[in-house]
């Protein structure tokens, strides 16, 4: 099974990389990092981490898949020549599914949102509080199980309307559901997404009264540099979990999605190009319209808003205040909710590949079961919404934490185990660019190292903290308990996909 076309896996890519993480993680990231300054970090992180990183997992994915593994586990047996290094794997395989359970809740919030912006409900006229209120009633946050409240206009009807969309499009599978609509959402995205930024752009100054409050106004508070923001290692951490997290790297989704691709096609040119598109949703759009907006009618008040009150309080504000606000609200939201999309799509897919692999059911069978345990994990985040709690400590443990502990592990692999001469030779059969020699040295070196010292310090830097939560929070203890048996399920379906394989001959590895 391979890609349909070129065009098609860099957009599939980059569709797994554009994302929430874009829209609404990157501007509140920059704000609170010393705002111009904090690219200094993010930008040391991408050429570091995140470019090399990519090259490694579309080298590594794309040798796995041409040796007849596309799953995570069956890739690294195939890159360390060792059956037990399929239980590595398990990694990435927890990592998009777990990642999958509260991100699929947050898509389905945008779903809602731009259905009650269509729908007129959204409308709450000038009224700063009740977009607050609004948020918090129709995510749950007042209190456990309350998710539920809004009867009829609940959310519980878009988590379910997203759920299935999702498995409806992935057992599709790669070239029918992925390709195919990512084919068709990015082009969209990108349309929605200037049409809300020109409209920024254009706003002036609004309220004469506060000449400050202008679209100038708005990009100096965004990017003014605080350099000051450079000495606190938090910076560093931040923008480094900012490039993973935005560039799908460290998730098992890149190894998955470059398996598919073709032995003497290019993946020099196409992850970089699928890298430079998320840059550009990145700090093009993202960091043009949700910040600036704000400010330009919130003040210096648009710089409280956590994440999720920029993306969910702050923005509803703004477009009650603008021109044609009904319209707009529409549009970025779901403009949103396409970029959620076509990101969860790329969690569910290693997971699938895995099941239909490892396990040898049909691609509805696999995506069945995938199905049953991500509704678990999804009614889990759904029901302990108070505080977002559950969200919150899932995203820790395994968005903040085991991304990077992957991302290590990878890059040890590619450097010391699958060695960077035969990654070289890898990236560069059919490749379309020269990729400079550094890149190795690089990979080989300072990758690892870099990755060991954000590891210690996120460690150093939350460890304590979530502990200390698993031990008197209830929900917190939970999340860490649901992690763990999913685990732990995982690695006994490794245990028969490797007995299986055995049999099969699989680990009978070609001398090459
Ligand atoms: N890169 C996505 C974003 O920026 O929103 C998030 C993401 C995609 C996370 C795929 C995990 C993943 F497996």
């Amino acid at each position: 099974m391979y890609w349909g076309s070129r065009l098609g896996v860099v957009l599939a890519v980059a569709g797994s990389a554009v994302g929430l993480g874009n829209f609404l993680r990157f501007p509140g990231q920059a704000a609170q990092n010393g705002g111009g300054a904090f690219m200094i970090p993010y930008f040391i992180a991408l050429l570091l981490v995140g470019i090399p990183l990519a090259w490694a997992e579309w080298s590594m994915g794309r040798y796995a898949g041409t040796n007849g593994f596309h799953s995570a586990p069956g890739i690294f047996a195939s890159l360390c020549k060792s059956k037990w290094a399929s239980f590595m794997g398990m990694m990435a395989l927890l990592i998009p599914l777990m990642i999958y359970t509260y991100y699929i809740i947050i898509e389905a919030w945008c779903l809602g949102y731009a259905w009650h912006y269509l729908s007129g409900n959204l409308n709450l006229g000038k009224d700063a509080d009740a977009y607050g209120e609004f948020f918090k009633t129709f995510t749950g946050q007042n209190g456990n199980g309350t998710a539920v409240d809004m009867g009829q206009t609940s959310v519980l009807i878009f988590v379910v309307l997203t759920f299935v969309i999702n498995f409806v499009l992935i057992r599709r599978g790669i070239n029918k559901g992925i390709e195919t609509f990512c084919k068709f959402a990015m082009p969209l995205m990108i349309f929605c997404a200037i049409c809300v930024l020109i409209r920024v752009l254009t706003l002036g100054t609004p309220d004469p009264d506060l000449p400050g409050q202008s679209v100038a106004g708005g990009l100096n508070f965004m990017w003014n540099p605080e350099w000051e923001a450079l000495a606190r290692p938090q910076t560093w951490l931040a923008a480094a979990g900012q490039i993973f997290f935005s560039l799908s790297v460290g998730f098992g989704v890149i190894i998955n999605y470059a398996s598919y691709v073709r032995k003497k096609e290019d993946i020099a040119l196409s992850g970089l190009t699928a890298t430079a598109t998320n840059e550009f949703f990145e700090v093009c759009l993202g960091g043009l319209i949700t910040l600036p907006a704000a400010f330009i009618f919130l003040g210096t008040a648009a710089g409280g808003f956590g994440t999720f009150g920029l993306g969910f309080v702050a923005l509803p504000n703004v477009f009650s205040a603008m021109p044609y606000g009904q319209l707009f609200g529409f549009l970025w939201y779901f403009m949103l909710f396409l970029a959620a999309i076509t990101s969860s799509l790329s969690m569910l897919q290693p997971v699938i590949a895995f099941f239909e692999e490892g396990l040898g059911v049909s691609r509805t069978t696999a995506a069945l079961v995938l199905g049953g345990v991500s509704a678990i994990g999804s009614a889990f985040v759904f029901y302990y919404s108070a505080n977002l709690s559950a969200l919150d400590n899932i995203d820790f443990w395994v968005g903040t934490f085991l991304i990077v502990v992957l991302a290590t592990v990878q890059s040890v692999i590619y450097g010391w185990v699958f060695g960077t001469k035969r990654g070289e030779e890898e990236l560069s059969r059919g490749a379309l660019i020269q990729v400079p020699r550094g890149v190795f040295f690089i990979l080989k070196y300072l990758t690892p190292i870099f990755l060991l010292i954000i590891l210690g310090m996120t460690i150093y830097d939350s460890g304590p903290g979530y502990i200390d939560n698993i031990q008197n929070d209830d929900v917190a203890r939970r999340s860490v308990y649901l992690i763990l048996a999913v685990a732990a399920l995982l690695l006994v379906a490794i245990g028969y996909a490797i007995l299986r394989w055995s049999k099969q001959g699989k680990f009978d590895w070609p001398d090459n």
